[in-house]
């Protein structure tokens, strides 16, 4: 079989590229849809729940996609840096995207609110790391300044290219299902990757590789959920810093997604984001990041809603291992510490 190339190579004719782009890739993309069987029987009424997993992109989470545009896109004109703000996954992606490609890579990280996979990341990249008091939005405020005024390229999902390379997740789940799924339920930050999921199925639709489009169903957590209540969060605040967002980018193309795919917005509690979360782990052995698990929160808040025998595809952006203290203090497993090395103790503890 041939050696899977990237989403580039794979997806050349959808998208913004030419035999002059330097395609800057880690052979990201082809990541798996998997069956959830507790999620569906949990569901019942014989609806059928998939996994995207796009934490198995390069860098573990689903930025990647836009990434391998961007850098790429940005390299061909003659780009040296790329900057980005981030809740930590753009700025993993950013580092190691522009690091490949030759380029510095400046990223601005709310400090203190960026989960320590990430942060780890982006330092070992070789990315050039500032942290900003103060929260995303504000960082994204100043690194658009930056770009405007300086040599250097955003690489936030502003970047045009980066929705075109992300376009693509929804090609890889219709070319697995043999159609569009009936809901795609999917956590909200700067409403980039719904935005990106939508440009892609309709572009199938258009070229006739799937019959229907789904329902866009978009999740933000409650303590920050601008979308949902129409009004940017001056505070935003939630355990899922991936989408610790008051005043998304996507603001308007995300409020046209919703119109045009008959979808709907909803806020998830923080409680309901680790009980997705911990059930995800323990019952479907798939390990997400909090964030990522608002959209199985928002699919079972609205599960009364999915017509029977559906299709319906959770989109997990980001893999567990960026966050490992989240995991640890949450899991709510049982951990038996400080045992004396020996057999019996440990039989005794097991039960036997
Ligand atoms: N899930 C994860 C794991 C994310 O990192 C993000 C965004 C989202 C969902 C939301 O995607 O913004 O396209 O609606 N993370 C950005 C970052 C903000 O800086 O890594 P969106």
């Amino acid at each position: 079989t041939q050696n899977w190339q990237g989403l580039i190579h794979a997806y050349n004719r959808w998208l913004p590229v030419s035999d002059r782009t330097p395609v800057i890739s880690l052979c990201e993309g082809a990541t798996p849809l998997v069956p959830a069987p507790a999620l569906s029987a949990r569901l019942g009424r014989g609806i059928e729940v998939h996994l995207k997993v796009d934490g198995l992109n390069p860098t573990g989470s689903f930025k990647d996609r836009g990434m391998t545009m961007a850098v790429s896109k940005a390299k061909e004109a003659g780009a040296t840096a790329v900057i980005c703000a981030s809740t930590g996954n753009t700025s993993a992606a950013a580092a190691a995207y522009a690091r490949r490609g030759g380029m510095r890579a400046f990223v601005l990280i709310p400090d203190g609110y960026v989960a320590q996979g990430k942060l780890a990341q982006a330092l070992l990249y070789g990315a050039e790391v500032l942290a900003v008091r103060g929260n995303f939005d504000r960082a994204l405020t100043i690194v658009r300044e930056v770009a405007d005024k300086y040599p250097v390229t955003l690489v936030n999902s502003l970047n045009p290219y980066r929705l075109q390379g992300q376009k693509t997740a929804a090609f890889e789940v219709v070319d697995v299902l043999g159609d569009a799924p009936d809901w795609l339920c999917i956590p909200m930050g700067n409403a980039g990757n719904i935005s990106a999921y939508w440009m892609g199925f309709q572009e199938y639709k258009k070229a006739g590789r799937c019959r229907t489009l789904p329902r866009m169903m978009g999740f933000q957590a409650a303590g920050s959920a601008p979308l949902v209540h129409g009004t940017t969060v001056e505070q935003p605040d939630t355990i899922a810093t991936a989408i610790r967002i008051g005043n998304p980018a996507n603001r308007e193309k995300a409020l046209k997604v919703r119109e045009e795919s008959g979808g709907g917005f909803a806020a998830v509690s923080d409680a309901s984001i680790l009980d997705a979360y911990r059930f995800l782990g323990r019952e479907e052995g798939v390990f997400c990041e909090p964030a990522s698990a608002a959209s199985v929160a928002g699919l079972l808040q609205r599960s009364e809603e999915v017509p029977s025998g559906a299709r319906v595809v959770c989109v997990l952006t980001g893999n567990g291992l960026k966050d490992p203290s989240t995991a640890i203090d949450h899991s709510e497993a049982t951990f038996h510490g400080d045992l004396d090395p020996n057999t019996e103790t440990v039989a005794k503890v097991l039960g036997f």
